[in-house]
């Protein structure tokens, strides 16, 4: 196992009514606040109301930055920006899903940068402080609500880059399931799709020393398994939503991850996908997550597989290496289908023309992953067998 040093410090208040502890939490933070929020979700389900209420009850002024969309654009990060400097704003609360969080995660943190926020996302800037930042998640699916990372596009010269600080990292986070039960199937299936692959590009490591965190893996995969499909069909089970809330959050918080290498392979790939082609994160991940495990496993992967088909899948352990991997690929990939996630390129009108393109940029800081390094030959394969 690697050496790592543990540090998660978002507070979280899961569960019914948590809403009850928002003042508190912010009253230690910030006294002027920005609301994030994307299309209008949070309206529909009432918690819109509940929060301006809570404020205004409580006397604390609020400005509201809408309409953040999946995939949230660095100009709302700007937009963002601007009203936190005209308002003196001293607290951003986020109200909605990964894109709303991570803009309100880029929002805090440039707002200390004089320049544009963009060059914190390139890296040719450096994070030095950030405003304090509290969530309230509304989709179980990137954990960003527990996590110090940001994703955000720029539709413009069609990027999409992530980038953590822990500067970034929630204050505190309510995570309420109830607010998850207005969640459309399709975003269900790929939020479950997201969760899933925050535990399969842990699990599938370089490092096969750290056990204990590998099977953390397969108790968030087994959980996905277990409750995607009952939140599909019953929206509000409870018990469906909570666990599926709470495993996006453990996904990505770095429980499953310390003591290995943190070099991930599908999701590089999926982020080009949603910078050319604006998709759904989790979608690009379904697709793209059977096809890079049928190119990586080879000689040095098969146990890996074996133990993700016997542990996860509930594959017979006697079974050749090989069948049970290739047998695990395959409930991967009718897992997705039977969530109602497509499994091709095609399916979401993605044809050859740029995959050249995305295999490059998805490398150009060098191979993908150490489970089985991948370079941007190994990508494009990839991307044609997804096609
Ligand atoms: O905009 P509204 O109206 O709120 O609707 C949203 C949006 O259309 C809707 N939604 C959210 N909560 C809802 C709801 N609809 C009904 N009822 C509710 N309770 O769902 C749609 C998608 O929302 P979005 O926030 O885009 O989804 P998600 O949480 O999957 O976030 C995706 C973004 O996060 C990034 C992805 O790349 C993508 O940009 N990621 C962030 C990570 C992180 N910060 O750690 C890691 C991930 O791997 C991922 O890359
Ligand atoms: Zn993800």
């Amino acid at each position: 196992m690697l050496n790592f040093n543990y540090s998660i410090p978002t507070k979280i208040f899961f569960g019914k009514e948590q809403i009850q502890s928002l003042i508190g939490q912010i009253n230690q933070y910030g006294t002027r606040i920005l609301l994030v929020y994307g299309g209008g979700s949070i309206k529909k389900i009432g918690l819109y109301n509940k929060v301006v209420t809570l404020l205004k009850e409580n006397n604390l002024p609020y400005w509201e930055l809408p309409g953040i969309d999946p995939n949230p654009r660095i100009e709302s990060v700007r937009k963002g920006i601007a009203l936190c400097r005209e308002n003196q704003i001293n607290f951003v609360l986020a109200i909605g899903g990964g894109s709303t969080i991570d803009c309100a995660k880029l929002i805090a943190a440039g707002f200390f940068y004089p320049k544009d926020p963009w060059d914190l996302m390139i890296g040719t800037a450096k994070f030095e402080k950030a405003l304090p930042l509290g969530t309230i998640l509304t989709l179980a699916a990137t954990g960003s609500e527990m996590d110090p990372i940001a994703v955000i596009s720029n539709p413009e010269i069609n990027q999409k880059i992530g980038t953590g600080h822990p500067t970034m990292a929630p204050k505190f986070s309510i995570l309420d399931p109830t607010y998850t039960f207005s969640v459309p199937k399709s975003q269900t299936a790929a939020g479950t799709a997201d969760i899933m692959s925050h535990a399969l590009e842990s699990f599938f490591s370089g490092i096969r020393s750290a056990y204990l965190q590998s099977r953390m893996s397969e108790a968030i995969l087994k959980t996905c398994i277990k409750y995607g499909p009952i939140a599909m069909v019953e929206p509000e089970n409870y018990e469906a939503r909570a666990n599926l809330m709470w495993a996006s959050s453990l996904a990505i918080n770095g429980l499953l991850s310390y003591g290995k290498e943190r070099k991930w392979s599908a999701h590089p790939i999926e982020h080009e996908l949603s910078a050319y082609y604006d998709i759904t994160h989790g979608v690009g991940l379904a697709i793209i997550t059977p096809h890079w495990m049928e190119y990586v496993l080879d000689d040095s992967t098969v146990d890996v597989f074996k133990d993700y088909g016997v542990n996860v899948w509930g594959l017979n352990p006697e079974l050749e290496a090989y069948e049970i991997a290739r047998q695990a690929i395959e409930k991967t990939k009718a897992f997705f289908v039977s969530l109602g996630l497509p499994t091709t390129l095609s399916a979401v009108n993605i044809s050859e023309e740029k995959l050249e393109l995305m295999a490059n940029a998805a490398t150009k800081h060098g191979p993908l992953g150490e489970f089985r390094p991948i370079n941007a030959h190994d990508v494009l394969q990839i991307l044609k067998a997804s096609l």
